[in-house]
């Protein structure tokens, strides 16, 4: 990681440890109100993680399902610039991706950056594809129904992630679905890790590669 890349990493995490304080002194309700105010980030070992593999699997094309305001984008945008790839990072809310638009610039890595602003469902259906490397990180109702939408456009070999399968355990139900669901598609191996919030890591295996 360089130092303009660090630097701003560091600044979420203070964020995010400040945040997480304020979190832990009100109620589980009174955060679902207020939470698109908070980071809700992935965390430092679910993005450095993210980074490893996407690097590993030299993904040119990775997507992420909710920027927010934009910790994880800095991972995955790390990562697409060292690929040679690009980053299509998606959220419906305008001012995260202003912050997030800020931050990236300050890291150096807008240029392997493509914002898109919309409802998830419907960039995902309006963009071609293929992806190499997916972060499934938006409401978790919805991971259900996104994973339905970027199935068929996976490329051989691609990687899912998928966030918030442990943590908080309010989402449990909506997590449980997700991994039984991505776990009945065809050419998918999958396991659950124990890093950050829980993470479901998918693979598609295509017959064109072992
Ligand atoms: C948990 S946060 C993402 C955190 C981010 N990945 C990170 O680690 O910094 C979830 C984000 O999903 C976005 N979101 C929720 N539903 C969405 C939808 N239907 N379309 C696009 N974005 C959505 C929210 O606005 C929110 O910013």
């Amino acid at each position: 990681m360089d130092a303009a890349i660090a630097a701003v990493l560091a600044e979420y995490e203070k964020r995010g440890a400040e945040e997480h304080k304020l979190q832990l002194k009100g109620t589980m309700d009174e955060w679902l109100e207020r939470r698109d105010e908070f980071l809700i980030a992935v965390g430092p070992a679910t993005g450095q993680l993210l980074n490893i593999l996407a690097k590993s699997v030299k993904a040119r094309t990775i997507l992420e399902l909710g920027t927010s305001y934009g910790y994880s984008t800095v991972w995955l945008a790390e990562a697409a610039r060292a690929t040679g790839g690009k980053l299509i990072t998606l959220d419906k809310a305008a001012y995260k991706q202003e912050y997030a638009r800020t931050m990236l610039a300050k890291a150096g890595l807008t240029a392997h950056v493509d914002f898109r602003l919309g409802d998830a469902r419907e960039t995902i259906a309006s963009l071609a594809g293929p992806f190499d490397f997916v972060l499934v990180d938006l409401w978790k109702d919805l991971y259900v129904e996104c994973l339905d939408l970027f199935y068929p456009k996976l490329s051989p070999g691609a990687f899912i992630a998928a966030d918030n399968m442990l943590l908080p355990e309010n989402y449990r139900e909506h997590a449980l679905k997700y991994r039984k669901h991505v776990r009945s598609k065809p050419k998918i191996d999958s396991v659950l890790l124990p890093v950050g919030s829980g993470v479901e890591l998918s693979r598609y295996n295509d017959s064109s590669i072992s």
